[in-house]
């Protein structure tokens, strides 16, 4: 599948570094929501689930952290290791998040609020919703939100 990343500018000087995220300038969407994980163990898997309609960004602003991202085609491990990279997580891509270091923290900014109605929480599911009869139905509500 494609991966999408976005390049955060770095304003650095000799007093540290700053990234400003910025709706519709360099977050394409309307932010809603800013949540951030951290204190996750290196063994713990998060995510297993994809979204219908969300549309997000995740930065690890500190430490690292891997992404399993599977649009239904081929899925696709992304590293995020750098405060200054932002990567894209489109509706109905499903996703599993591990090897947290130990001093990951990662932003993750939203389109929408949280809603548990907005999750798929089993691959099957989401299988079916991508190739089942409501494939059309599926990529046009995600497109439109
Ligand atoms: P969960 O979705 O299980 O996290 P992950 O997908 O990273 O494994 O969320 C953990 C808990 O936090 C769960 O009780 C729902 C709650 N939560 C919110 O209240 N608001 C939010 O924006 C998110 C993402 C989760």
């Amino acid at each position: 599948m494609e991966i999408e990343r976005i390049q955060l500018q770095k304003h650095g000087d000799s007093r540290g570094m700053l990234i400003a995220l910025e709706q519709d300038r360099n977050v394409p969407f309307e932010i809603r929501r800013v949540y951030y994980i951290f204190a996750t163990e290196s063994d713990v898997h998060r995510g297993k689930h994809a979204h219908r309609h969300l549309n997000q960004l995740a930065v690890a602003v500190r430490g690292s952290v891997t992404f399993l991202l599977d649009d239904g085609t081929k899925p696709v491990e992304v590293v995020l290791d750098d405060p200054s990279q932002g990567l894209l997580l489109g509706c109905m891509v499903w996703r599993e998040l591990y090897d947290f270091s130990d001093d990951c923290v990662l932003m993750v900014l939203a389109d929408h609020l949280y809603d548990p109605a907005d999750y798929i929480t089993d691959y099957a599911d989401f299988l079916s919703e991508l190739s089942g009869s409501l494939y059309g139905e599926a990529v046009v509500a995600c497109q439109s939100r």
